[in-house]
């Protein structure tokens, strides 16, 4: 599974260009989850347009409809026919003061109906601390009990790789992915056990290094997406690698 956040960029002209440029890259298509997550103002048009990309999604959702401004609810999701939502970005953790709690009732509120990818990740203080896998359970802790369907994934996004250029060992990652799986095993109600998306500065340099990892089942691409021809490079190691 590979996913594209575009985060809060692009335009008209990008994804028209984008949209070339990644065909021209793609070396073969296969049955590969291959996802973008744009800016939801350009949802629709991106969904009848970008037919080269199979699921469309949102970076965030709120969690009730009604007098919410600026919200956007998990029934219009399912109305537009979105494929999937991302929630519990750090962006939106740090800028927009998200918690746990909140994060909660949005994975409540998106369960069994739209896919959802839950992002986690450590800061670089608590890293240098030793406290990662402790973080990790803290923000994981949020589903203990919920039914979770084959949908549900988890993005392992290490704050400190995000947009830095810097990212863990692969082999750190993928003890790091195996440890989140077995907590989503043991907290869920239905041990329910995750795909594990690396995110954090991943390029098509080093995307080879983490899809070779056993328990690395994909990945969420920030930056390196924003360019049609580097996310198509990335999806071609990953199809030439893993499924
Ligand atoms: P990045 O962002 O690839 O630019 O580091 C990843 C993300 O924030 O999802």
């Amino acid at each position: 599974m590979i996913i594209a956040n575009w985060k809060c960029n692009g335009s008209t002209e990008m994804y028209k260009t984008w949209s070339v440029d990644f065909s021209n890259e793609l070396l073969h298509k296969k049955d590969t989850y291959l996802g973008i997550a744009p800016p939801s103002i350009y949802f629709g048009d991106i969904k009848s347009y970008l037919t080269c990309i199979p699921f469309i999604g949102v970076q965030d959702v709120d969690y009730l409809d009604g007098p919410r401004t600026g919200a956007i609810s998990v029934d219009m999701l399912i109305d537009m026919d979105c494929n999937f939502s991302i929630v519990g970005h750090s962006e939106r953790r740090q800028l927009f003061n998200e918690d746990n709690e909140l994060i909660k009732k949005k994975i409540e509120s998106l369960n069994n109906k739209i896919m959802t990818v839950l992002c986690i990740g450590e800061t670089m203080v608590e890293s240098q601390k030793g406290s990662t896998k402790n973080i990790l359970e803290e923000q994981l802790g949020i589903i203990k009990g919920l039914e979770l369907n084959e949908s549900f994934t988890v993005a392992y996004e290490p704050v400190w790789a995000i947009g830095s250029g810097l990212t863990p060992e692969p082999n750190d990652i993928n003890e790091i992915h195996k440890y989140i799986k077995d907590v989503v095993q043991s907290y869920s109600a239905n041990n329910h056990i995750p795909g594990v998306l690396y995110g954090g500065s991943v390029t098509d340099i080093n995307a080879e290094s983490f899809f070779k990892k056993q328990y690395v089942d994909g990945a969420l691409v920030g930056g390196a997406s924003l360019k049609g021809a580097s996310f198509a490079k990335i999806v071609n190691i990953f199809n030439g690698m893993k499924q």
